[in-house]
């Protein structure tokens, strides 16, 4: 199974070592007939030329790693039956293009909907040689050169993989370099402790000292680690809170021990209160992560790259942009995406990405960023994302951290032709299929940017005031008469965290577009929206078309020819997507009806 990489047929061998070996080996498959040829420039570092030579051959001039994406760009050209595009050079927009695994030691998945993991079983680092062989040939296929294997969420034993494990590690960053893929680690910021320093304090030089020797040691064993991981202060984690110091404390310091190696710290802003009280009207969650960190700009280490989330909230189905990607001029940034469909239908419901991450970057200049990130989708399923179909996010992900101006239609339609290899109108039809998913999966879940209408926790299937009580922040207020908080200067002023133009596009109902509404406003049923519908009407249009179009959806999809097992996988997936699809658009319009007392205009079936 080696899904969009199907027509790769010999599996990579263990005897293959550099990017440049793998890159012959490669080429050798599918261009038998005719001669590549590499020339290593190691100035073009990641970027690559392709020429053709005046006797016809090709040729691929490019750094390290750069030969080998030239490669894959022929041959993935040459799989999708398009004429090789030459000449040709391309350098990767981001340096750092991650994939962040949840993986814990126990082999369990934090948000992990394809099995268990690929490295970790019964508390150790135990990797199957030839399934890292194949998850290397994909990541490389598309470009990805950075693996942090374990979750963010650092529970013991994960600290163990800083002390015992160096040598597993070291091992797997080695079947992994043929790839071009450096290894990135997720560190507990109490670590020290653990060797009897009474304290974490980022100021303390027993701390400081600690982390400079644990780097030496880290590094010694695995020399192109790319660096490490944070998560603190944040849901409960450790963190430079607890001793009256700042983020920029925490950060710089973990960064001045690994700089002599050229390592990075990754710092990730998710930082809010998860204990609020539902009663506290003076906090609105959205705000923390601003208020944490726009304050410490041009405070940060070179080698320090906050990695925001790409809304204010947690990977709803719908977030604006977070004003931090807009507002941190002076700080390395990564905007971090979630592969892993967490809100997004558990990798059952179909939910492409793309669309989504074209959307942010309609307001996010690509320069101001460095760098992207994703949560993984990837477990140990044969097929590797739990749905065949949720392998097309891994893959335009790849593209987009490459060239963030990929084309959605194009990049799509080259997956489902390299994965299926369809005649040309069931690649149409899959195309389709594949980029309207996350629409209609939008339509029949929470409405209008609201978010968190979810079962607590498992976070699939509706529960409309699941969260409302609860400590997270995450309020919608519906009452009989209007929905909804305001978040204009009016109100809570998250607002006016964004700059000018953005400020006035969302902040008055009148001309906020209608899929942010709920997002920045608090407003009444019958509130008139731009297109004469009340906002009730509104809200029960999009459910019953969601519903009526996952089933329209479901019938295109279940005709295309798909190869077992995958027909099977995608039937009985499709299957629970229909029932969670109705679900939704029931329990979301009794909601609202039962509070609002008002009826549908059309009289369609809404439960008292
Ligand atoms: C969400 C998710 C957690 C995860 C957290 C994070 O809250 O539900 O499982 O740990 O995000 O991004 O750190």
């Amino acid at each position: 199974m080696n899904l969009w990489l199907s027509g790769l047929k010999e599996a990579v061998p263990a005897e293959v070592k550099t990017p440049a070996e793998l890159a012959r080996f490669e080429l050798s498959h599918v261009f038998p007939e005719k001669t590549v040829t590499l020339t290593e420039d190691p100035a073009m570092g990641e970027g690559y030329r392709i020429e053709t030579m005046t006797d016809g051959s090709l040729h691929i001039t490019g750094g390290r790693t750069g030969l080998l994406y030239g490669a894959y760009r022929l041959i993935l050209d040459r799989l999708c039956r398009e004429a090789v595009t030459v000449p040709a050079e391309s350098f990767p927009k981001y340096g750092l293009r991650m994939i962040n695994c949840w993986d814990n030691p126990d082999g369990s998945i934090e948000r992990g909907y394809a099995g268990k993991s690929l490295f970790f079983k019964n508390g150790k680092l135990s990797p199957d040689p030839e399934r890292i062989r194949e998850l290397g040939r994909l990541l490389a296929s598309v470009g990805l050169n950075v693996l942090c294997i374990n979750n963010v969420n650092v529970h013991f034993p994960a600290q163990l993989l800083l002390e015992d494990d160096l040598p597993s590690l070291a091992a797997l960053a080695e079947a992994f370099r043929p790839f071009g893929i450096r290894l990135m680690l997720s560190v507990d910021f109490s670590q020290p402790m653990r060797s009897g320093i009474p304290t974490a304090d980022p100021l303390d030089p027993a701390v400081r000292e600690w982390w400079k020797k644990t780097a030496a040691r880290v590094w010694d064993a695995l020399p192109d680690l790319a660096g490490f991981l944070v998560k603190a202060d944040s849901e409960g984690r450790p963190g430079p809170f607890s001793y009256g110091r700042n983020h920029a404390d925490g950060a710089n310091m973990l960064a001045e021990a690994v700089e002599p190696y050229g390592g990075v710290i990754v710092w990730r802003c998710f930082v809010y209160n998860c204990r609020q009280d539902w009663r506290d009207t003076a906090t609105d969650r959205p705000k923390a992560a601003w208020e944490h960190y726009a304050f410490l700009d041009g405070q940060f280490a070179d080698n320090v790259i906050l990695q925001v989330k790409h809304g204010p909230f947690d990977f709803q189905v719908r977030e604006p942009l977070s004003p931090l990607l807009l507002g941190m001029k002076k700080t390395n940034l990564a905007m971090e995406l979630q592969l892993a469909q967490e809100y997004t239908g558990h990798q059952i419901d179909l939910y492409t990405m793309i669309p989504m991450w074209k959307e942010l970057y309609e307001e996010l200049p690509e320069d101001n960023i460095m760098s992207l990130a994703a949560v993984s989708n990837l477990g140990d399923d044969t097929n590797y994302t739990g749905h065949p179909l949720a392998a097309v996010n891994l893959y335009t992900f790849g593209l987009l951290a490459w060239d963030p101006s990929a084309d959605p239609e194009t990049s799509v339609a080259r997956w489902c032709r390299l994965t299926y290899g369809f005649a040309s109108a069931e690649e149409k039809t899959l195309t389709k299929l594949l980029l309207s998913s996350r629409r209609i999966y939008e339509k029949y879940t929470a409405p209008l940017g609201i978010g968190w209408m979810v079962n607590p926790h498992e976070h699939y299937g509706p529960n409309p005031s699941g969260y409302e009580y609860d400590l997270w922040g995450t309020y919608h207020k519906a009452d009989r008469n209007a929905v909804g908080i305001d978040r204009t200067e009016k109100g809570t002023g998250y607002l006016s965290q964004y700059p000018e133009e953005i400020r006035k596009k969302y902040e008055d109902p009148e001309t906020c577009p209608d899929l942010y509404l709920l997002f920045y406003h608090r407003l009444p049923y019958t509130f008139r929206m731009r297109d004469g519908r009340t906002l009730i009407q509104r809200i029960y249009d999009d459910h019953f078309e969601g519903l009526e179009e996952s089933r329209a959806m479901a019938e295109k999809l279940l005709a295309l020819p798909f190869p077992e097992p995958d027909a099977g996988v995608i039937r009985e997936r499709m299957e629970k997507q229909l029932y969670n699809a109705r679900e939704w658009c029931d329990i979301i319009n009794t909601f609202f009806h039962r509070l609002s007392g008002i009826p549908d205009e059309h009289g369609r079936k809404i439960y008292d």
